[in-house]
């Protein structure tokens, strides 16, 4: 059974749907939820499924060793970002060689980078009158954003759409396609 290490810093909903699609899976798990932030609603998520939780400062995080050696403790094999917020460490993206796999709230190549994240992404989205946004799951590598695609989804917007409304499109398909993506290719 493949162990599944989830790193997050909000909410964690993403989080949440990755922990009870494999809740009664024989292919994987989830042991174990990272976050840099300690009032991340994300914990208490991970806390209801009685996931193991840890918390790193930035500092921490940007050596890379504590992290890895947290990981190594849990036996995790593969990393999911699930709304994280920090650039990962050269030594993780070593450590984990096409085993880190990120979602992005749109269709990357495009709303891609440092600070395009969460509302930041739909705010442009509406800004540039986009008629179209959606997911992108990706392998992650040193820079933001950029590793290679594993799946893209869309979805249509209309006119009127605010940036909460991308948002909530956003994330139906996200709860749609994140788990059995991650399954997929495990
Ligand atoms: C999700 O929409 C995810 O795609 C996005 O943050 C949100 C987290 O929501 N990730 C990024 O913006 C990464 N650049 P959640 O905490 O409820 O899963």
């Amino acid at each position: 059974m493949r162990k599944i290490a989830i790193f997050a810093s909000g909410s964690g909903s993403n989080a949440e749907n990755i922990i009870r699609h494999f809740s009664d899976k024989e292919c994987a798990e989830v042991v174990l939820v990272l976050s840099n932030k300690a009032d991340s609603y994300v914990l208490n998520r991970a806390h209801k499924h009685s996931i193991p939780t840890g918390v790193f400062s930035r500092e921490e995080f940007s050596n890379g060793e504590k992290v890895k050696s947290i990981l190594k403790e849990s036996n995790a094999s593969m990393i999911i970002l699930a709304g994280f917020l920090l650039k990962i460490p050269e030594l993780l993206v070593k450590s984990y060689p096409g085993a880190i796999v990120n979602i992005h709230p749109a269709l990357l190549p495009k709303y891609g980078g440092k600070g395009m994240y969460g509302i930041h992404v739909h705010r442009a989205v509406v800004e540039n009158q986009e008629t179209e946004s959606g997911i992108t799951i990706h392998y992650v590598n040193e820079n933001y954003d950029e590793g290679e695609f594993i799946f893209q989804a869309k979805c249509s917007l209309l006119n009127s759409d605010n940036p909460e409304d991308v948002q909530r499109k956003v994330q139906e398909l996200e709860a749609l396609h994140f788990p059995t993506i991650i399954e997929s290719i495990l």
